[in-house]
C-alpha cells in the first residue's frame, strides 16, 4: 500500500492553495482562534553555566512544576553540533521520496522506528500536517541500523556527536530535578532505568501548508517518557497549554527545549507536570524539530517515588511497567 506522505500532498496544496478536508481541525482546536497572542507570560528560559547551582535546582523544580516545559541554554552542547544535527535531517527529508522509503516503518512493525507518517487518524478522523522519522540513538544494544539513513554519508557521525553531548545534559537535569523533589541526586535517574534509559530520536517535518491557521501539526498531548530534549529549526511552531491557553513558544537560537513528560510526573508523585503541548506549520517555510524522548526500558516499573509518599500523602498514580503504560495510552486505556 503506497502512503501519502504529507510532504507530496503539501506540493499539491501549494499549488492549489487549498488542503485535503481531514487536513482541517474543528475550531476548538484551530490554532488561529484558540492562541493567547500578545501575552508576557511566556516559558522559563535557564542558564545552565549559573554556578549558583542551589538557585538552579530551584528555577528547574519551578519551571517543572509550573510549565513543565523550559528551555535551557549553555548547556554545552556546542553550535556546530546540533546545526550538523540539523543540517543532515533536512538534507535527509529532502532527498527523493523513493530514497526515503527504503526507512519506511515496515508495515504491521511493533517498533515505532522508521520513516513514516501518522496512519492512525485521531478522534474525528483528523490528520496532523506532519512526516517524521523515528530511530532510537542510545545504548548501542538497542540501536537499530536499518533505520539510520545512510544518506546524507555525515548523517552517522552526526547524530553520534550530538548523542554524547545530549547524555550529559540529561544526566545532569536528571540531577537538578531529582534535588529539586529533596531526594538524593541520583534517586531519579536509578528509578527510571539507570544506564538502560533507551534514547529515541525522532525528526519532524512540517511541509509549508496554505490554510496554516486551519491545521495542526502535532495535536495536544503528552510525551508518554520521562523528559524530552527538543531542537527546533528557526521556524516558531510549538505551543504549550497553562491555565487552559495555548502560548507559542519562543526560538532562542541554541536553546533546547525540555519536557517533563508522563514518567516525571508520576515519579514525583505529581509536583512535576507533564506539559500538554502541541505543534503549528508556517504558510511558506518548512518547520522541522529534533525530539528525544527518554524512555525507560519497557519492563522498568515506574511509580511515585516512596519518600514522596507516606505521612498523609497518598500515592496520586499507579506504580506500572513503562511497556504497560504505553500500551495503555496508545489504546487509550485508562492508567
Ligand atoms: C512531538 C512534539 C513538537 C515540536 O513530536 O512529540 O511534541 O515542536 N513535537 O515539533
Ligand atoms: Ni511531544
Amino acid at each position: 500500500m503506497e502512503v501519502e506522505r504529507v510532504q507530496a500532498i503539501s506540493k499539491l496544496s501549494m499549488s492549489i492553495n487549498t488542503i485535503p478536508y481531514e487536513f482541517i481541525r474543528s475550531e476548538n482546536e484551530q490554532p488561529a482562534i484558540t492562541t493567547v497572542h500578545g501575552e508576557i507570560l511566556e516559558v522559563p528560559t535557564i542558564d545552565l553555566n549559573d554556578p549558583d547551582e542551589e538557585k538552579l535546582v530551584s528555577l528547574i523544580a519551578k519551571a517543572g512544576s509550573e510549565w513543565g516545559l523550559f528551555q535551557i541554554v549553555n548547556h554545552g552542547i556546542p553550535s556546530e553540533v546540533i546545526n550538523n544535527l540539523q543540517k543532515v535531517g533536512k538534507e535527509f527529508f529532502e532527498l527523493p521520496q523513493e530514497e526515503k522509503e527504503v526507512y519506511a516503518k515496515p508495515q504491521g512493525s511493533k517498533t515505532v522506528e522508521g520513516y513514516g507518517t501518522q496512519l492512525q487518524r485521531e478522534l474525528e478522523g483528523k490528520k496532523g500536517w506532519v512526516d517524521h522519522l523515528f530511530h532510537r540513538i542510545w545504548p548501542p544494544s538497542v540501536i537499530n541500523d536499518r533505520f539510520w539513513p545512510m544518506k546524507p554519508p555525515s548523517y552517522r557521525e552526526a547524530n553520534e556527536q550530538y548523542t554524547i553531548y545530549l547524555r550529559k545534559v540529561a544526566d545532569k537535569l536528571f540531577k537538578w530535578l531529582s534535588l529539586g523533589l529533596g531526594l538524593e541526586e541520583d534517586a531519579m535517574k536509578a528509578a527510571i532505568g539507570g544506564d538502560d534509559l533507551e534514547y529515541l530520536l525522532k525528526i519532524n517535518y512540517y511541509p509549508p501548508c496554505p490554510l496554516p491557521d486551519l491545521v495542526l501539526g502535532v495535536v495536544a498531548h503528552t510525551d508518554m517518557s520521562t523528559l524530552t530534549l527538543l531542537v527546533p529549526n528557526e521556524v516558531p511552531g510549538l505551543q504549550v497549554s497553562r491555565d487552559g491557553q495555548w502560548y507559542d513558544v519562543k526560538y532562542i537560537p541554541n536553546a533546547l527545549i525540555v519536557h517533563i513528560s508522563d514518567q516525571i510526573e508520576i515519579f514525583s508523585n505529581g509536583k512535576y507536570k507533564a506539559v500538554l503541548h502541541r505543534s503549528t506549520v508556517n504558510k511558506d517555510t518548512t518547520r522541522m524539530s529534533w525530539p528525544v524522548f527518554l524512555e525507560p526500558p519497557s519492563d522498568q516499573v515506574i511509580g511515585p517515588h516512596p519518600k514522596l509518599t507516606g505521612n498523609g500523602t497518598l500515592a496520586k498514580y499507579k506504580s506500572k511497567k513503562y511497556g504497560e503504560y504505553v500500551y495503555c495510552k496508545l489504546n487509550k486505556i485508562p492508567q
